[in-house]
Formats: structure tokens, C-alpha cells, sequence
């Protein structure tokens, strides 16, 4: 199962927005000018390539890693799992930046609380590494190369940070913080691609399809007959794509159609048990109430109220 294109689609949406070709739009910065190069550059794509398969047959399916692959995006949480836990290695190495410069400024006594800091930093960076690496299993094209770099840049910073608590322990503690310092451009690096991913290409954000806001009355969106027990259809609610479905009760639940994921098409999935499979990465919603049954996707699907009213299925918001 794996998303055909939206990844794809994003960085189209990106290079028609930046007018890409040999013509840059001026308005764009030169970080940003970057990131796209990063995002299009294949140089990465054997490394990706090679570590991507195997970490997905990891965590899907039977793999070792399956019951953990929930916990690892966020899923019982409701909530992204990996940008929570960056704040760790990323607000301990922080601290201890301060406390280096400090000692640089003739302050000893905080040597200790800039080693503990950078021990701090590394166990966390643990915890980071293993849900971003979930985050970056199932992406596809410019999500998977920055994802690459991102890994790439975390991984020397961390490097850099064992380097020089070694080189602490060993009383080397001028180069010692030289390294260590390195270790935080190269961190803050790493951390801007991850905003990219983030907040330019929605990776691990919730997808919804605009308009944000239902009507809040009840609006005609289909004849009853057509909804017969045990089927579902897909339709329109003030251009909002919405999934209908009939139980076997005949109860009709009106959830959204597009997967809070990475916007998967759910009237294309699997319908099984009250609950619908996506199309792109196996994400499983409950029907009656849009709930997450099962990951990678973290946030529920919206529903809507639904009455049967002169023949037609109406929907609105819950008020
Ligand atoms: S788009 Fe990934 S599970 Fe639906």
C-alpha cells in the first residue's frame, strides 16, 4: 500500500508556485532556493532507497516493529509524536550552548551543566530519531529527499556531540566546545528542513479538504434510495468531500472523505467491520465516528450530523 502521488503533487504545487525551470520567482529566498535544490537533488536517493524498504517492511504488517508503529506516529495520542520529542535533544543542546559560552566566559562552574545538557540532548535525540524515522518511512519525492538531509544533518550534529563528550571526559573541554557548537549549526539545520517538511510540505500535518467549515444547516446531499444497507458513496457537502455510509442497522454516518494522513481518497479504500482502510498507507478510520483505529494517521476525521429528510440524505456541522 503506498500513496500514488501526493507527495508528488506537493512539489508540483511548489515549482508552479516558484515558477521553477531555470526561472526563479525573485521573490523566493535563497534558503528556500535551497531547500528546493535539496528537495530535487538525486544524490540521496540511493541511500533513501536503500533504507526506506526495509524500515517500512519493519514497522508494517508482521514486521518486528508493528506494534510500535502506532506509538511511533502519535496515533494513540491524537497528536504527531516526533515534533513533540525534537524538543528535547533541540532545548537540551540549546542549554547547553549557554552554559559553554559561559564557560568561555571564564564561568567553570557551569561545565557540569553544559555535559549533563549535552548527555540530556542525545537520550532524547534517541526517542527523535525513531519516531521521525516512522514520519519519513512512507514518504515519496521531495518529502523523502529533505527527510534525507534532515536525518543526514541530525545524524553528524549528534556525531559532533558524542565527539565532545569524549573529548570533555578527556579534559579537552577548548575543543571539546568548538565541537559541540559545530554540533548545534549542524542541529539548527537540520532543523530548519524539518520545519519545511512540517509546515511547506504538510508532512505529519492533519490534511483537510477546504472549505474548513461545513454549513450549518441541513443541505440536500443525496436521494436515500441511492444509499442502500452495507454501501457507501462519496459526495458533496458544500465542497467538502464527504463519505457516506449505511450500516447494516441502516443508520447513515457521514464522515470526511479525505484522509487527515496525507489526504488519501477514502471512498477508494477498504470497507470492513464499521471502519474504512485507506488507499495509501493502510490507515483505518471508524465510520460511525471518524475515529483513528489504526495508524499512521494521528487525527480523526471530521463527521457531520446527518437526518433523512423528504426522501434525501441532509448533512450539516455538529452544532
Ligand atoms: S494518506 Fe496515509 S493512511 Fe491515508
Amino acid at each position: 500500500m503506498f500513496a500514488p502521488s501526493v507527495q508528488a503533487s506537493v512539489s508540483v504545487w511548489r515549482r508552479s508556485q516558484w515558477g521553477y525551470g531555470e526561472k526563479v520567482n525573485p521573490e523566493v529566498s535563497s534558503s528556500e532556493r535551497l531547500v528546493d535544490r535539496l528537495g530535487r537533488t538525486t544524490i540521496v536517493d540511493p541511500l533513501a532507497d536503500a533504507i526506506q524498504p526495509a524500515l517500512r517492511s519493519a514497522l508494517d504488517g508482521t514486521g518486528p516493529l508493528a506494534p510500535l508503529k502506532d506509538v511511533l506516529h502519535g496515533t494513540p495520542l491524537n497528536h504527531p509524536l516526533h515534533p513533540a520529542l525534537t524538543d528535547i535533544p533541540v532545548g537540551a543542546w540549546s542549554l547547553a550552548a549557554v552554559f559553554d559560552c559561559l564557560e568561555l566566559l571564564g564561568r567553570r562552574e557551569y561545565q557540569a551543566a553544559a555535559d549533563l545538557s549535552i548527555g540530556v540532548g542525545l537520550a532524547g535525540a534517541i526517542a527523535a530519531v525513531a519516531t521521525g524515522l516512522a514520519e519519513w518511512s512512507d514518504t515519496m519525492g521531495e518529502p523523502k529527499r529533505l527527510g534525507t538531509w534532515h536525518a543526514l544533518l541530525n545524524t553528524l550534529g549528534a556525531g559532533a556531540y558524542v565527539s565532545s563528550l569524549v573529548l570533555r571526559s578527556r579534559g579537552r573541554r577548548g575543543v571539546a566546545i568548538a565541537t559541540a557548537l559545530g554540533g548545534y549549526a549542524l542541529v539548527g539545520m537540520a532543523g530548519y528542513l524539518g520545519g519545511e517538511l512540517a509546515f511547506g510540505l504538510h508532512v505529519g500535518a492533519k490534511h483537510v479538504a477546504p472549505p474548513l467549515f461545513p454549513p450549518s444547516d441541513f443541505t440536500p446531499v443525496l436521494a436515500d434510495a441511492e444509499l442502500p444497507l452495507g454501501s457507501h458513496k462519496r459526495v458533496d457537502l458544500g465542497g467538502i468531500p464527504v463519505l457516506l455510509s449505511r450500516g447494516a442497522s441502516g443508520a447513515v454516518h457521514a464522515v470526511a472523505a479525505v484522509c487527515t494522513h496525507r489526504g488519501g481518497p477514502l471512498d477508494e479504500g477498504e470497507f470492513a467491520d464499521g471502519c474504512v482502510r485507506c488507499p495509501w498507507h493502510g490507515g483505518r478510520f471508524s465510520l460511525a465516528d471518524g475515529r483513528v483505529i489504526e495508524g499512521p494517521p494521528v487525527f480523526p476525521l471530521a463527521r457531520f450530523e446527518t437526518r433523512l429528510h423528504d426522501g434525501q440524505i441532509e448533512l450539516r456541522a455538529f452544532t
